[in-house]
C-alpha cells in the first residue's frame, strides 16, 4: 500500500529541524512543511523578514529560506494543529545529557522526545509516519511506539487502522557550518524501520535529490545505533590526533606533517585529522556519554571505559592549552589582557554549545586575566550565558579577572599581551600582523590552537608564536 506524503510537520525548529526542513521544502515544492516549536522567540526569528536575523547562522541557509518560506515552508508555534494535519512527522527536538536523577551526566534526557510522542499520540490523525530525526539511544523507537499505542485518542479513532503509526529512524549527519551542502549532497541517508511502505514513503522524498545508491535502509536498532557510533568514531579521531599533538610538541615533530603523512594512507583517510583545542558542539560529548551509559547498562564496562578516554583526552587538551599560555606568559597572567579570537565551537557557525572556548576562557579568567573576546558571529548575550558567573567588565572588581566583548580583531588586540586563536574563521588567517602588533604590549604572543597563522609573516612582524602540535616552534 502506498503511503502518500503531502503534509509534513517537524517538531523542533533548531539547528537540525530548520535547515533539514528547508532543504526538503526546496527540493519537494509539492510537499507542505510546517516546522513547529514551543520556543516563541525562535519561531519569530525564523519568520523575521530580515534574513540576517534567522536564529542560526549557516552558510547558504538564507537563500534557501528566501525561496521556500511562506511558499511551502512555514514556521509556527501551532504544534497541535500541525501535528493533526500531517502525514509524516519528524521529531527534531533536543536530546541533551541528563543533569539530574539516575544516569545524570551520561544518559540522554528524553523528556522532550516523550512530550513530542505524547502530542503525536494525542493529535496525530492516524496512519502517520513518525520519523526520529533527533539522535537517540538505541531502542528509543520502542519507547515512542509504546507511547503512541497507549495514547489517549478519541474513541472513534480507536479502530486498529485509524490509530496506526509507523516509526522510522532517520538520523541526521549534517555538520554545522556545512549543513546546507551536507543536506544537499549527503554521503548517505540512513532509514531504519519495520514497515516497507513507510520506508518507501520517506525514501521517495529523498529520491528527489539523492541517488538511490546513497539511501541505506536497515532495521530500527542498527539505524539508531549507527548515528551514535558515527559521532563516537569522529570524536575519537579528533582525540587521537590531539593526543599526538602533545607528543609532536615534545619531539620536534609537526602535527600538520604527521596528519598529512598518515592521512594519505587510504585506509586511514585524510578527514578529521586537524588537531585543535578539543572537539565542541552539542553532540560529540553527549553522544559518547550516552554510548558509555548504554555500554554500562548492558554490563560491557570495558567498552564503556574505552570510550571514556576519548572525552578525558578532550578535557585534557583544553586544560593543557590554559597551562601553556600561563607558562609562556611568565607564569602570571593576572591583570594581563588577552585577546580571544573565536568563541564558536568551530568556524562558520554561531553555535557555542560545548565550545572549547568556554572552558579555556574560564581557565584564563580564573588566573586573573582580562579577556577581550571577538567572534565574527557569536553575540555578546550568548557569551554572557556561556561564561555564567565569570565577571563581565562592568561588574568586575579590579582584583579579579574578567572579560569584555570586542567588535573586531583589532579592537580586541589593543594593549593585549597575547592573542589566542580558538576557532578557525577565515578572517583569522588573513590578519595584518604589523597592524596588530603595533597595538599590543611586548613581548606580543600568538597562541594558535587551529594552525591558521602564517608563521613566517607573524614572526617577521615580531610576534612570538606557539602553535598547537608544532614541536619545531615551541
Ligand atoms: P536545538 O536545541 O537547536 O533544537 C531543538 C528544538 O526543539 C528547540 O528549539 C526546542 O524548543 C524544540 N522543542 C523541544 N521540545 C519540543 C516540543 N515538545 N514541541 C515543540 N518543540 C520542542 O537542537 P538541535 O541542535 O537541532 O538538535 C536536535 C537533535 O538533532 C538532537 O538530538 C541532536 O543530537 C541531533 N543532531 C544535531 C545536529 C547538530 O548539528 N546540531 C546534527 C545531527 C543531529
Ligand atoms: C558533528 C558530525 O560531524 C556530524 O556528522 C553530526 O551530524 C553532528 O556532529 C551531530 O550529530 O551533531 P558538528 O559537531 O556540527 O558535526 O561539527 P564537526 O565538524 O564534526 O566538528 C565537531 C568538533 O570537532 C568541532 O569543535 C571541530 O572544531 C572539531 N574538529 C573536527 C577538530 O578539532 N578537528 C577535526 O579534524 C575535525
Amino acid at each position: 500500500m502506498e503511503l502518500l506524503v503531502e503534509k509534513i510537520c517537524c517538531i523542533g525548529a533548531g539547528y537540525v529541524g530548520g535547515p533539514t526542513m528547508a532543504i526538503i521544502a526546496d527540493k519537494c515544492p509539492n510537499i507542505l512543511i510546517n516546522v513547529v516549536d514551543i520556543n516563541e522567540e525562535r519561531i519569530a526569528a525564523w519568520n523575521d523578514s530580515n534574513l540576517d536575523k534567522l536564529p542560526i547562522y549557516e552558510p547558504g541557509l538564507k537563500e534557501v529560506i528566501k525561496r521556500c518560506r511562506n511558499r511551502n515552508l512555514f514556521f509556527s508555534n501551532l504544534v497541535k494543529e500541525n501535528i493533526s494535519n500531517a502525514d509524516m512527522i519528524f521529531i527534531s527536538v533536543n536530546t541533551p545529557t541528563k543533569t539530574k536523577g539516575i544516569g545524570a551526566g551520561q544518559a540522554s534526557d528524553l523528556k522532550w522526545i516523550e512530550a513530542s510522542a505524547r502530542q503525536i499520540g494525542k493529535y496525530g490523525k492516524g496512519k502517520t509516519i513518525v520519523v526520529e530525526k533527533s539522535t537517540l539511544p538505541v531502542k528509543t523507537a520502542q519507547i515512542i511506539k509504546s507511547i503512541l499505542l497507549s495514547s489517549n485518542k478519541p474513541q472513534e479513532l480507536k479502530n486498529e487502522d485509524d490509530k496506526s503509526f509507523y516509526i522510522l529512524s532517520n538520523p541526521e549527519f549534517l555538520a554545522e557550518g556545512s549543513a546546507i551542502d551536507d543536506l544537499e549532497n549527503p554521503d548517505r541517508v540512513l532509514i531504519g524501520g519495520e514497515n516497507n511502505d513507510a520506508i518507501s514513503a520517506l525514501k521517495k522524498i529523498y529520491l528527489n535529490w539523492v541517488s538511490e545508491d546513497k539511501i541505506l535502509t536497515t532495521d530500527l536498532w542498527s539505524s539508531e545505533l549507527s548515528k551514535l557510533i558515527a559521532n563516537a568514531f569522529l570524536a575519537q579521531r579528533v582525540s587521537s590526533i590531539n593526543s599526538i599533538s602533545a607528543l609532536c610538541e615534545s619531539t620536534n615533530a609537526n602535527i600538520n606533517e604527521v596528519s598529512r603523512a598518515i592521512g594519505m594512507d587510504s585506509r586511514i583517510g585524510k578527514y578529521f585529522l586537524n588537531a585543535g583545542p578539543g572537539f565542541g558542539g552539542s553532540c560529540f560529548k553527549k553522544d559518547i556519554l550516552n554510548l558509555i551509559y548504554i555500554c554500562n547498562h548492558y554490563g560491557i564496562n570495558e567498552v564503556a571505559s574505552y570510550w571514556e578516554k576519548v572525552i578525558e583526552i578532550n578535557n585534557w587538551q583544553q586544560n593543557r592549552i590554559v597551562k601553556i599560555i600561563l607558562d609562556k606568559l611568565f607564569g602570571n597572567i593576572a591583570g594581563k589582557k588577552i585577546a580571544i579570537f573565536g568563541f564558536a565551537f568551530k568556524a562558520n557557525t554561531n553555535d557555542t554549545r560545548e565550545s572549547p572556548a568556554i572552558s579555556i576562557c574560564k581557565g584564563l579568567i580564573e588566573e586573573g586575566s582580562i579577556l577581550s573576546i571577538y567572534d565574527p558571529k557569536v553575540q555578546i548575550d550568548q557569551i554572557k550565558k556561556d561564561l555564567e558567573l565569570y565577571p563581565f567588565k562592568e561588574n568586575s572588581s579590579h582584583n579579579d579577572g574578567f572579560w569584555e566583548f570586542s567588535n573586531s580583531t583589532y579592537e580586541a588586540a589593543v594593549n593585549s599581551d597575547a592573542i589566542v586563536i580558538l576557532s578557525e574563521w577565515n578572517e583569522f588567517s588573513e590578519i595584518n600582523y604589523d597592524l596588530l602588533i603595533n597595538k599590543m604590549r611586548k613581548p606580543s604572543w600568538i597562541f594558535d590552537t587551529r594552525n591558521t597563522v602564517n608563521i613566517d609573516k607573524a614572526k617577521k612582524s615580531g610576534f612570538k608564536i606557539w602553535s598547537l602540535g608544532n614541536g619545531n616552534l615551541n
